[in-house]
Formats: structure tokens, sequence, C-alpha cells
């Protein structure tokens, strides 16, 4: 029996779907706990590429059974259409898919409403360069206690009545931004007939199910979406997503404890990307950042955008970690890094201070150059490497180096993108109790 919390270390897109589905080979459950189709976590086995925007990346497995948490915002036609997309792939077969009832509704207002706001605020200081796929008003709408949840969709009197409390407060704002649409009830209401009919045999209590599996001894994953410095309170705020991505919101997301979390791995490429806006303090504007954009293939897998890229930010890094508690650190893309010619490490910030959440806006990072990695055959002794006695020399050092400024173990190591190319340095389900 044991818990395993894996969630991202930096702003997203950390490579949670690879490592995921490579720890995801133990497990019996994998649950996701928070945020939406915000997320794209991407699954490579063989000539094979998935991208999961909202179905945890514990999929590729016949018989894990996969569950999407209560602090989730699920817009069941991204839903529906992804399930089909699993299933056209000969996945989800055996009734494995699991959705909590108390998980909240985007509606087709969400998400206009978010591109609006965007729009709007275009470039200035009030653009955030969200997903636009609604997450933001959908979380607002939790927060008010007007939101819709799962459960909702199959009480139709109660859910006409919640549409129109929706409506009378989001006509107005939608009016004003240009909408010419109007938030028609009827037909929101008939829609959510139809997702009824086919969301029922899915719907469960999440919290209860974890907690089941916990009790009978079976090995749970679960997945976080985003990252560290992208959670709603402790995260660059108010560049910011509207959930809790850091591993306590695996607890208010799931409806457990955290007394039955044996551990937390926290995610992190061996350098830094951002998409979006706010502060990226180790960004490199230059044609080092593109170069390490396209050997990283830095684009967003939801959006398409590219990701702005930098150095590796240690007292970023050292902060996410405290904010999960992590157990295990998982280092992503060395190979993207060993490739690139060059590698330089934020270990620390000019006036000494630890970043925290506000700490970061104002940072001016001192950067050390890493030593061996303008090795030209660096990239090539990595390619083969699957122990840690295998990497280069000069890879274990800038790993060492991260691991004892961040005060967190190396747990894993990802040396490309699908399931072979990792290393496992310590077990993912170990049960400390
Ligand atoms: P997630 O949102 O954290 O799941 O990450 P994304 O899937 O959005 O982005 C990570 C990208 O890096 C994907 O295209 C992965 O296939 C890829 N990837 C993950 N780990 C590695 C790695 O170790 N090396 C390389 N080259 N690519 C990787
Ligand atoms: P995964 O799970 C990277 C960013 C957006 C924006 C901010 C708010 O693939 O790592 P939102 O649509 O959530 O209101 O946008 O958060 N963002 C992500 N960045 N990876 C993600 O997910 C993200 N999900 C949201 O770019 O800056
Ligand atoms: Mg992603």
């Amino acid at each position: 029996m044991s818990t395993l919390v894996i969630v991202g270390a930096q702003w997203g897109d950390e490579g949670k779907g690879k490592v995921v589905d490579a720890v995801a080979a133990q497990a019996q459950l994998v649950g996701r706990f928070a945020g939406g189709n915000n997320a794209g976590h991407t699954l490579v086995v063989g000539e094979r590429r998935i991208v999961t925007h909202l179905v945890p990346s514990g999929c590729l497995y016949p018989g894990t059974r996969c569950v999407l948490g209560a602090g989730m915002v699920i817009d069941p036609e991204v839903l529906a259409a992804e399930i089909a997309s699993l299933r056209g792939f000969g996945l989800l077969q055996r009734d494995e898919l699991r959705v909590s009832l108390h998980a909240h509704v985007i509606f087709p207002f969400h998400r206009a409403l978010d591109g609006l706001r965007e729009d709007r605020a275009a470039r200035g200081p009030q653009a955030i360069g969200t997903t636009r796929r609604g997450i933001g008003p959908a979380y607002e709408a939790k927060a008010a206690r007007r939101g819709i949840q799962v459960r909702d969709l199959f009480d139709a009197s109660n859910l006409r009545a919640r549409l129109q409390h929706n409506a009378e407060v989001l006509q107005p704002e939608l009016t004003r931004l240009g909408s010419g649409e109007r938030i028609d009830v009827d037909a929101l209401v008939d829609a959510a007939h139809a997702w009824a009919q086919w969301l029922a045999p899915m719907t469960c209590d999440a919290g209860a199910l974890c907690a089941a599996a916990i009790r009978s001894g079976e090995r749970v994953l679960l997945e976080g979406a985003q990252g560290a410095l992208l959670d709603l309170d402790h995260g660059t705020y108010p560049y910011v997503t509207s959930s809790n991505t850091t591993a306590g919101g695996a607890c208010t997301g799931m409806g457990i404890g955290p007394t039955v979390i044996d551990a937390v791995w926290g995610i992190s490429k061996a350098y830094a990307t951002r998409v979006g806006a706010g502060p990226f303090p180790t960004k490199l504007d230059d044609a080092v950042g593109e170069r390490l954009r396209q050997l990283g293939g830095e684009f967003g897998a939801t959006t398409g955008r590219p990701r702005d890229c930098g150095w590796l930010d240690l007292p970023a890094l050292r902060y996410g970690a405290r904010l999960s508690g992590m157990t295990g650190l998982c280092i992503t893309k060395l190979d993207v890094l060993a490739a690139l010619g060059q590698a330089s490490v934020c270990v620390a910030y000019a006036d000494g201070s630890d970043p925290g959440r506000d700490g970061l806006t104002a940072a001016r990072p001192v950067l050390q150059q890493v030593p061996g990695f303008d090795d030209p055959q660096l990239a090539g002794r990595l390619a083969t490497a699957r122990t840690w006695a295998d990497l280069p020399r000069a890879a274990r050092a800038y790993l060492d180096l991260v691991s004892e400024t961040v005060e967190v173990p190396i747990a894993l190591v990802s040396l490309g993108a699908s399931r072979d190319q990792t290393i496992f340095v310590d077990e993912p389900f170990r049960s400390r109790r």
C-alpha cells in the first residue's frame, strides 16, 4: 500500500505526463486532482504520441482505474472528445474512467468570458495569458457558490435555476465585453441532459474510491496539473491559474487526508520554461533561449503557444519543493540541456533573498556556468544511459548540485520523451506506514 503525489515544480509543462505514465506501470489507481483542460500532458509510447487534457496520464494501462477528482473543473464537451479519441486508440475499453460527482462543470459561457477578458486585456499588464478554456470563470463560480457540479446535471429543475442565476450574473459582463450572444438556459439544460446520459455510469465519490483503494493496499498515484509557481495561493499571483497546484491540492482535490500520502515527487526540467504572462527571472530573451525552445520543442501542448525558455532557477525550485513538501525530485529533459552546447544555472538571487511568493518579481539571478555542458560528446553519451552510474560525470555533478541546493534527493531522471528513456533513482511506491 502506498500513495504517491506527483506535481509540477515550476510553471507547468515539466513532463508530468511522461513521468506519470512511466510510474503508472506500477499503480492501480491514478487520479487527477486539480485544474481542467488548461493542462496538456504528453505521453509517448513507441510511435504513438497522445496528449491528455483531463484524463489522468495512467490511461495507457488497461485495467488501471483513472479518476477525475472534485478539485477539477471539467468541460464535458472536451471530456467526451478526449474519451472518444482514447477509445480510438483502443484505450479505456474496460470501464476504467471515473468522474467525481463534485467536480465543477465548465459551460460555454465560461469559455466565452475567459476569451473576451483576455482579448480586452490584450498585451497590457492585466493580461494573464490564460489558455482561454474557461478555467478561471469556472473556479470563480465555485468560490462564489453558484458553480454547477457534475451531480447537478442529474437534477433538471435545480440545474435550470442555477443556470438562470449564472446567466443573471454573467450576461451583463459578456454583453459589456462585446459578446452578441445571449446565454440560452433552455439550450444549456438540453445539452446538460445529453451530458448526464453518458456521464452517469462514470460518476463516483472520488474521495471514497481513493480511500478504499488505499485501504485495500493498492498503489495510488495522484497527478497534479500546472506547477508550483502557478498555484493560486503561493504562485506568482495574479499570474497564476485558479486552483491549488501544489501537493496540498491532492488532499482537497481528491478528498483524502495528508496522512495517507507517503511521498511527493516534484518534476522540474533541467532548465525552465513559462507560457503566459508573469515573472520569470532566468528567462533568456536571446538566441540561446530560441535554440532551447527549438531543441526542447517548447510549444504548448494545449494552445501551441511558444514557451519562454531560460536557465534552471534553483531558488524558485527550492521554494516549489517547500510548498509541496517534496520527498523526491524528477529532472526531465536533461537530454535537451546537454544538446545545447552550454548551460548555466541560477544558484541564488543577487540580494540573497529566498523567492517566496513576491520575491520572484524583482529577483536578479546569480548565474553559474555548468561545467562539462560545453562538451559536444555529452548529449551522445547521455542518450544511452539507463542507470545513474551510466550518466556522464558532468550530468551527475549537475544533478547533485540541483539536489543539494534544493535539499531534495533525485528520484528520477528523464532523458527523452518515451518510457524507456527514464532512470529510476528511487522507487515510486514505498510505504512509510
Ligand atoms: P506536462 O504538462 O508537465 O505533462 O508536460 P507537456 O507534455 O506539456 O510538455 C513536456 C514535453 O516534453 C512533451 O512534449 C514531452 O513529450 C516532452 N518530454 C518529457 N520528458 C522529456 C525528456 O526527458 N526529454 C525530452 N526530450 N522530452 C521530454
Ligand atoms: P500543464 O498541466 C503551463 C498558465 C497559462 C496562464 C496561467 C492561467 O500542461 O503543465 P488558465 O487557463 O489556467 O487560467 O491560465 O496558467 N497555464 C499553464 N502553463 N502548463 C499548464 O498546464 C498550464 N495551465 C495553465 O498559460 O499563464
Ligand atoms: Mg503541459
